[in-house]
């Protein structure tokens, strides 16, 4: 499965913080998604997270030393951050702001980034105090002068014990913003303003239905459930409170997102229905149209009787009966066509007939390999018209409809 980090290459500096146990969790999004992660610890890292488990999580030597030899002969400073394409710093210390604002190079770290010509994204860490100090902000405003990209900090209660900005951003929000630079965006500048969906639910429904037969078999489709759980990490990654509804699929749960596992149509539907009010309902499941009407409690033999006569009976449309709700409507509710044939004209007839305010239509033809396949390509559906996107990888297309959700519901008040 290709993604967007398929085969880039990730030179990672683990600062002095708190926040660098947060970095492991970086690292393993990271390789989940293939990219390869070198990683550079300061001293101070090495009082949070251990070069042993940096080197598990990364495969790869752990780099600590300016001065040592064997480094030097395996790989010098300048050679690592010429085999990077991208650098990240997290957690970003004050003082490794500090240096870096200041082109000091007496570790390293520093060193590194002093002498690389890639672009070096930061993830800055420490107490709100340190935070709002005028030497930070100072430090803050040379280092995006100088181009180089912020994700956070967060708001929130700090290890310290201290409130305010400062913490580090989640590490799925770090990934959002590593995968949006690779996509071929600018790198982020993120604050509170880039988690638009802070304070919103956000109700995602992904996968097949399966719908048993007797207790072995049962009726499924191939759906991978990926477009879904994508759009679950974009969510969480735009600050959303993030319930993921998921019929069986083999995908790692989005970290941050809320799991409801889930079987049936019918299961599904009392699931999204319990977690009502949401501000956006996203329908990205493929439920099974049909349930074999009166499932067999005992495995159907075969030879008796002849074939068993499956009688179907037709699902509750999710997608339908939310959108109709008198009560409980989420602001937008959002569904998704899969057609073979026909694409915009079947949207927009599925847009009436199901009464959302969006249907994102996609071509699933045999040929295109959508279902299944890491990539897709989009049409946007709405009453006031069509916007048709060009082919993505499915985590690109998740950001970029998160984001345009969330401009359609607007700011909370
Ligand atoms: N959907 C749903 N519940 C169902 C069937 C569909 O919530 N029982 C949702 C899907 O999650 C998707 C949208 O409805 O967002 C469109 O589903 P699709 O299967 O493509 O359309 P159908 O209504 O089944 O129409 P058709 O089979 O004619 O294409």
């Amino acid at each position: 499965m290709m993604t967007t980090l398929s085969g880039k290459s990730v030179l990672l500096i683990i600062g002095g913080g708190i926040a660098a146990y947060k970095s492991l969790e970086l690292i393993r999004l990271l390789k989940q998604r293939q990219a390869k992660v070198t990683a550079i610890m300061t001293k101070a890292a090495g009082q949070f997270v251990t070069e042993l488990s940096v080197a598990s999580l990364t495969g790869e030597k752990v780099y600590t030393d300016l001065f040592s030899l064997t480094d030097e002969v395996e790989m010098g400073h300048i050679e690592l951050s010429r085999s990077a394409d991208l650098l990240v710093v997290a957690p970003a210390s004050a003082d490794l702001m500090a240096k870096m604002a200041q082109g000091l190079a007496n570790d390293l770290a520093s060193t590194t980034l002093l002498a690389t010509d890639k672009k070096i994204l930061i993830a800055p860490a420490m107490n709100v105090r340190m935070w709002r100090h005028p030497a930070t902000m100072r430090n803050l405003a040379t280092l995006k002068a100088d181009g180089v990209g912020v994700i956070g900090p967060n708001d929130g209660e700090m290890a310290c014990g201290e409130y305010g900005p400062g913490r580090m951003a989640e590490p799925t929000e770090i990934l959002a913003g590593i995968e949006a630079h690779f996509a071929g965006g600018a790198l982020p500048l993120m604050g509170a303003a880039s988690r638009p969906l802070t304070g919103r639910k956000v109700l995602i429904t992904a996968g097949p239905t399966h719908e048993p037969i007797d207790p072995v078999r049962y009726i499924a489709n191939r759906s991978s459930g990926r477009q879904g759980y994508a759009l679950a990490q974009a969510a969480v990654a735009l600050g959303a409170e993030t319930v993921l509804v998921s019929g069986p699929v083999h995908l790692p749960i989005p970290p941050g997102a809320q799991m409801m596992p889930v079987e049936t149509a019918a299961e599904m539907l009392k699931t999204v229905e319990a977690e009502l009010p949401a501000d956006i309902a996203i329908f990205a499941a493929a439920v099974a149209d049909w349930r074999v009407a009166s499932a067999s409690g005992q495995k159907i033999k075969k030879g008796s009787s002849g074939l068993p006569d499956l009688k179907l009976a037709e699902n509750p449309d999710i997608l339908k009966t939310v959108a109709g709700a008198k009560a409980k409507r989420p602001k937008l509710v959002v569904g998704f066509a899969a057609e073979t044939e026909n694409v915009i004209a079947n949207a927009k007839s599925k847009l009436a007939k199901k009464g959302c305010d969006l249907i994102i239509a996609n071509d699933v033809s045999a040929d295109k390999g959508v279902m299944g396949g890491n990539r897709n390509t989009v049409h946007l559906v709405s009453a006031t018209g069509v916007e048709s996107w060009p082919e993505l990888d499915k985590q690109e297309v998740a950001r970029r409809l998160m984001e345009d959700f969330a401009r359609r519901i607007g700011t909370k008040a």
